[in-house]
């Protein structure tokens, strides 16, 4: 369970995000929805660890994570699939999929069945079995995202953050990533999830929250915001 409080965050003195709470109970896929440059980001950032948050508190498994560096959030049992993927270009697949585990072969997580789990990556992603050996920075885009996503599971995490996985991809890409989600979702996988297809996201999310500017405009249940108005009108247009 991932509880975020009142969370303030900036870049140098321009603060992004202006208060917001959010709260990803255990199993549930929460989803945050918002245009470009809402704060989306950047609110994964801070609960990563990639950013400081300025004030408030985030809260992993009833543990205080505020103001801790990432290595230590990956080791409280939080993974980051972030936008833009950020794979390790130089180094094989397989390596990049085992430093998501490294929290778990330095003893600084449970180590459990890391051989296993990544095996079962290997079933969820068959494309990076066959390039297991191949260097990250010459997979496609979309073969860098299911690396991304498989780097993140490989933490067993108690919570994944997804940013955007298909950002860029195919269309048929994005409806397999959106097939992952859900099956994620059936093994109990707590998630948030932000998705530039804000209906697809509501459609596998329990919950949604709508960031403006900054700040939370409304949340509900997913299938509560996929009928309102307002956000049918802004988030679910044709476009989107
Ligand atoms: N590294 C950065 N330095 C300064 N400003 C940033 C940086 N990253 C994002 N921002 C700004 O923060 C705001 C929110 O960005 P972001 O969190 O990336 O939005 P989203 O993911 O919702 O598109 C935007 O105004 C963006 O320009
Ligand atoms: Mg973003």
């Amino acid at each position: 369970m991932l509880q975020i409080e009142n969370l303030h965050a900036a870049y140098g003195k321009v603060e992004v995000l202006h208060g917001i709470s959010v709260a990803v109970p255990k199993g549930k896929v929460v989803t945050l929805i918002g245009s470009n440059g809402a704060g989306k980001t950047t609110t994964m950032r801070a609960i990563s660890g990639m950013i400081k948050p300025v004030s408030g508190s985030i809260s992993l498994n009833g543990k205080d994570i505020t103001g801790m560096t990432s290595s230590r959030i990956a080791r409280a049992g939080l993974a980051h699939s972030p936008e833009g993927r950020r794979v390790f270009a130089t180094l094989p697949v397989t390596d990049n999929l085992l430093l998501g585990a490294f929290p778990r072969l330095t003893y600084g997580r449970e180590r459990g069945d890391v051989q296993g789990d990544l095996e079962r990556v290997f079933e969820l992603f068959p494309r990076l079995r066959e390039r297991k050996s191949q260097l990250a920075g010459t997979l496609s885009g979309g073969e860098q995202q299911m690396l991304a996503m498989g780097r993140a599971l490989m933490l067993n995490p108690d919570v994944l953050l997804l940013d955007e996985p298909s950002m860029g991809l195919a269309p048929l890409l994005v409806s397999e990533v959106f097939r992952i989600v859900s099956e994620l979702k059936g093994r109990g996988i707590t998630m948030l999830l932000v998705e530039q297809f804000a209906a697809a996201a509501l459609n596998v999310a329990d919950y949604g929250y709508v960031l403006e500017n900054g700040r939370i405009s409304c949340h509900g249940p997913a299938d509560q915001l996929k009928n309102d108005p307002a956000v049918k009108a802004a988030y679910l247009g044709a476009a989107h």
